[in-house]
């Protein structure tokens, strides 16, 4: 029996509730291909500031760095909207991310055939929608400073910094080249190389280490011009490699293709030490604790875990087709759900997978 150590951060809104679904799911393939999985739990965000006056406490980054890997729900609310920063709850999710220096965001934009019709866009245009969009995490103007509010001549001012390395450019780039080899072999730089001193930096550094990858066909392409082609012709893209907040915007965008924003898995990944897996939707505020959020993002997001910290290839693609299963048996939750189709409230939904799961092993 392998045994391993999960640290789970459920966090804020509908965190617990999705958390909980993906946990059980874990508990089903432990038990069915025999696998230990340790939950330890940690605090983050703002159930970290109620209780602890911090959105990320000590013990959560020491939890965190002692385990395999470490699922993640949400962060956020308006109850913390008028905290400082130091007790914001995103500050927390910020702060792990960079404590464990999770510099690679993989957000793949799938959309589930099941699902065309939950898609704003017109079938013709998201069918085979199937895009890996690589986010740069730790750098760029989520972190660099100067970033305050202050008062100057004119009254007040604030400044934010968008700070990159060449080296936090080029490590990035490069596992978008090493991803892309893995897919279509197709790699969209996105940048702002008309504006930006960094976007500039960027494409140069793209290009040099292009030649490192002669199968992979690389392009670059402006982000304003990129957000648009995503809805005009999704189909285009295989594999985006992004800076910070291109990537955060674009992958929200992106999640419309699949249908719903409560479909998006994501995996952080360092050089080393344990990988975050979070769905990439935020805290509901709005709908926590009705049991109506859909929790296939966060399952899908233990589909990565097994596969990049694990290892466990087979455990993933078995998570994922039993998502797909679940939907093509026509189980909704309401993000996704229209008239005719049976809306499932978050646990039920988080069975309806796991039955699959049950099902399929036994035969
Ligand atoms: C995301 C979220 C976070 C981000 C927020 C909650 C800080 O939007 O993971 O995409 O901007 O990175
Ligand atoms: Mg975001």
């Amino acid at each position: 029996m392998s045994r391993y150590k999960i640290a789970v951060l459920p966090g804020d809104g509908i965190g617990p509730e999705v958390v909980t679904e993906a946990v059980l799911l874990l508990e089903e393939i432990g038990k069915q291909y025999n696998h230990q999985f340790d939950f330890k739990y940690g605090k983050i965000g703002g159930v970290a500031v109620d209780e602890v006056g911090t959105p990320l406490p000590g013990e959560t980054i020491e939890l965190c760095k002692s385990s395999d890997a470490v699922l993640l729900g949400a962060v956020g609310g308006p109850k913390w909207d008028n905290e400082p920063p130091v007790r914001k709850p995103e500050t927390g999710l910020l702060g792990i991310r960079k404590a464990l220096q999770l510099y690679a965001n993989l957000r793949p934009v799938t959309l589930f055939s099941s699902l065309i019709h939950s898609s704003p866009l017109k079938r013709e245009v998201v069918l085979d929608t199937d895009i890996l969009i690589v986010r740069e995490l730790t750098g760029g103007i989520y972190f660099g400073t100067p970033r305050e509010r202050r008062v100057g001549e004119n009254g007040v001012e604030v400044v934010d910094t968008l700070f990159y390395t060449e080296k936090e450019m080029e490590r990035i780039i490069r596992k978008g080249f090493e991803l892309a080899q893995g897919r279509k072999k197709k790699l969209t730089s996105v940048d702002k190389a008309n504006v930006l001193e960094s976007s500039r930096l960027w494409r140069e550094v793209a290009n040099r280490i292009a030649v490192d990858y002669p199968d992979v066909e690389l392009s670059h392409m402006l982000v304003d011009n990129a957000a648009m082609q995503l809805i005009r012709n999704p189909r285009q893209f295989d594999v985006i490699v992004t800076e910070n907040m291109f990537g955060d915007i674009l992958s929200d965008e992106a999640s419309m293709l699949t249908g719903s924003l409560g479909m998006l898995p994501s995996a952080s990944l360092g050089v080393s030490g344990p990988g975050l897996y979070e769905p990439i939707h935020g805290s509901a505020p709005d709908i926590a604790g009705k049991q109506v959020a859909n929790p296939l993002a966060t399952i899908l997001s233990t589909a990565l875990l097994l596969r990049h910290s694990l290892g466990l290839e087979e455990e993933a693609n078995l998570v994922e087709q039993a998502v797909d299963k679940a939907l093509e048996q026509g189980y909704r939750t309401q993000d996704i759900g229209s008239e005719w189709e049976r809306v499932l409230c978050t646990s039920q939904m988080g069975e309806a997978v796991r039955s699959y799961l049950k099902a399929t092993i036994k035969n």
